[in-house]
């Protein structure tokens, strides 16, 4: 009974995670309306207006750039800072904290995004580079009912403890699963290298990755 209870709270969990992403994903914004100065919080109605502030208050500061990002499908423009990094992106300006801030500095891969097919840290990576380029995130990931088996056999496992490093993972898993949907063990432990968990979860990672990647190619087939 007990067990019974167990399972059935964690599908509710689930759902609503996937809801949860699924509604993350619809607020972004999809084009600027306005523009705010990060200085003095004035807000101006074209970007032009905004350079001209800059010029006339705030002369010796950095004028915010506009970047166009393509985040799990959807196009979002948004203004940031040249020198922000697309973890701060998706962080304060898209609302999506799947990638988390753990080492900042390329070494722990809990910030880890798809982009172009391949696993970035996205730490590591300027957002105004990012233009032009397909990046998916945990969030996409969590509401693609294609990748619920994943997602299922990561708590079936209980391949987390505190959680922090999990949607990294998830997101290397599922990277390595569109390339090779059929791993080794060892393969996986490859493909996970990596992505640190302080918490020493390592081997549940690949008994969840095992399973999810049988179920997911039953379902292909
Ligand atoms: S926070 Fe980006 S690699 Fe650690
Ligand atoms: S589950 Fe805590 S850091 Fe990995």
């Amino acid at each position: 009974m007990e067990e019974k209870k167990a399972s059935a709270g964690a599908r509710v969990t689930q759902e609503a995670a996937a809801g949860q992403a699924a509604a993350a994903i619809n607020s972004m914004p999809a084009a600027l309306t306005t523009f705010r100065c990060p200085l003095d919080g004035r807000v101006f109605a074209s970007y032009a207006d905004l350079v001209d502030h800059y010029n006339a208050e705030h002369p010796d500061s950095v004028v915010p750039i506009t970047v166009t990002l393509t985040i799990n499908g959807k196009n979002c423009e948004i203004l940031l800072e040249p020198h922000w990094t697309l973890k701060q992106a998706l962080q304060f300006k898209l609302g999506l904290t799947g990638a988390k801030h753990m080492c900042d500095r390329g070494a722990c891969g809990s910030c880890t995004v798809i982009m172009d097919g391949r696993p970035i840290l996205s730490c590591q990576m300027l957002a105004a580079e990012c233009e032009g380029a397909a990046i998916q995130t945990v969030e996409g990931i969590a509401a693609d009912p294609k990748w619920k088996p994943l997602i299922d056999a990561y708590c079936k496992w209980d391949a987390m403890q505190c959680g922090y490093c999990t949607p990294g993972f998830l997101v290397t898993a599922k990277c390595l699963l569109d390339r090779n949907p059929h791993p080794t063990e060892a393969e996986i432990k490859t493909a996970l290298s990596g992505n640190i968990c302080i918490c020493g979860t390592y081997p549940r990672h690949s008994q969840a990755i095992l399973e999810a990647a049988e179920i997911i190619g039953k379902g292909a087939n």
